[in-house]
């Protein structure tokens, strides 16, 4: 039959496990089964191969699909094993079923309709942590904690607001993969080698058959490109960067004992009997390094290959299929590593106000008051520094000799001693910042609400 002459012209010789993707392609042997069903369908609607043999190539599959990846045949590939099987069963007419196409279209086809899975089961688990998130924020929208720049106390703001800002992110995240997805989802399949065919397919029906929403029309460009692969992987090293910079904050978060792991998400030592580790997370945060290892090992790949159809390409897929496995499951565990974490509300309310963080809402007051904001900046500056010096916290004494030193004046000229107290309140603080995005209870009710609503549409 003529795949045995064409295996017996190309064995490969010593080099056949290295031509072969057969191993790999077990990720896309349903799809190739939905593909050379779509495709014998269409061509027998269209009489190119009669109602009788497309019935038994059929049969074949069902018996193919059954059976399973693992008693394939051997093959180069999943496709050449396929319709070996096929071919094994039905006899030479089984080789019809190849007419009017190419491995080239056939294997970018497959490719495309399994991705489409992997990526909307992937942005079904970005949406799941984003629940989560909203729900923890939901109960700690007040509990305050202190927030951070260069990881130095910088400003008392709230949990709620801190996972809020994750949350926006993640729904980016979801976006871009959204998006990506709409340019995978697009059937290449009827391009053929690249170059078309003589026979009267049909493109858009095996486009609609396999649930694609539109066909590449060029065959040249149909059966080359692969920057759905490249969107696929850049959206989810996006995300796994996402993910990376949330569990480097939870692994910091651990050790100052403002968040505590549950045990199903930490590890302990081999050795040190005391050891609670977030391990979990330090695996999340290490993603990133796996995706964007990846994306540039594909974009590398890719660079610089002559039209149409070069074999490289074949190489390209995994970085993909372990790019969407990995930061998938990473989302997951972050999902229930959050979820399942208890934020210790007492020691982050106790440290809000550390290292003089409500210095910004002080100058804030001054300024409101109307002292030109670089003035009243100076003014509380100075307030901190004296307050070092006497190693104490600044309070109202401290800001008005502050005041005194820089303006020549007391402080009671601009402001009441109640509302300077106030501003050096974690909370009040906190509370006053109540712009549009900012942690006040407010501002924070009406993002969550946003959020919401905006996490059903997804
Ligand atoms: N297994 C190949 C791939 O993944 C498809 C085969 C196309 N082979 C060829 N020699 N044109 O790209």
């Amino acid at each position: 039959d003529g795949t045995a002459v064409r295996g017996d012209r190309f064995s490969g010789g010593p080099a056949r496990g290295f031509l072969s993707s057969l191993a790999d392609d077990e990720r896309i042997f349903a799809a190739d089964v939905a593909v050379d069903r779509a495709h014998v369908v269409m061509l027998a609607e269209q009489g190119v191969v009669d109602d009788d043999t497309a019935a038994k190539i059929l049969t074949a599959l069902n018996v193919v699909e059954v059976e399973g990846h693992a008693t394939l045949p051997e093959g180069e590939d999943v496709h050449e094993a396929i319709e070996t099987a096929v071919v094994d069963q039905v006899g030479p007419d089984g080789g019809k079923m190849h007419t009017a196409r190419s491995r080239n279209d056939e294997v970018a086809t497959c490719i495309r309709y399994r991705l489409r899975g992997d990526l909307l089961a992937a942005a079904a688990t970005v949406c799941d942590l984003r629940a989560v998130l909203l729900e923890a924020a939901e109960e700690h929208a007040g509990t305050t904690m202190p927030g951070f720049t260069h990881l130095q106390h910088a400003q008392p703001t709230t949990v709620g607001h801190y996972l809020l800002s994750y949350e926006s992110a993640l729904a980016r995240d979801t976006e871009r993969i959204l998006d990506a997805f709409e340019r995978v989802n697009r059937s290449p399949l009827g391009a053929a080698a690249f170059a078309g065919t003589p026979f009267d397919v049909d493109r858009e029906r095996t486009a609609e058959l396999l649930g694609f929403d539109e066909v590449i029309t060029n065959a040249t460009d149909a059966v080359a490109a692969r920057d759905f692969l490249v969107e696929s992987a850049a959206a989810l090293a996006a995300l796994s960067t996402t993910l990376s910079g949330l569990a480097e904050d939870v692994v910091l978060f651990a050790n100052q004992g403002y968040l505590e792991l549950s045990d199903d998400y930490s590890s302990t030592s081999s050795i040190m009997p005391q050891k609670k580790n977030p391990d979990t997370f330090e695996l999340v945060r290490s993603v990133a390094g796996d995706a964007s290892g990846s994306l540039t090992g594909l974009l590398t790949t890719l660079k610089g290959l002559p039209r149409a159809y070069n074999r490289d390409l074949q190489n390209a897929t995994p970085h993909v299929w372990a790019t969407v496995d990995a930061v998938t499951e990473a989302t997951e565990v972050a999902a229930g590593g959050i979820a399942t974490a208890t934020w210790n509300a007492e020691t982050l309310a106790a440290e809000a106000g550390s290292n003089f963080s409500t210095a910004t809402g002080v100058a804030d007051l001054l300024a409101m008051a109307g002292l030109p904001f670089r003035t009243a900046h100076e003014v509380v500056a100075t307030a901190g520094q004296l307050a070092s010096e006497a190693g104490t916290e600044p309070d109202y004494a401290i800001i008005d000799a502050a005041a005194e030193q820089v303006l020549d004046e007391s402080i009671a000229a601009y402001v009441e001693r109640e509302a300077v107290e106030t501003a050096l309140d974690p909370a009040a603080s906190v509370t006053m910042r109540d712009s549009p995005g900012g942690p006040a209870p407010d501002a924070v009710a009406e993002a969550l609400a946003d959020a919401e609503s905006c996490l059903t549409s997804d």
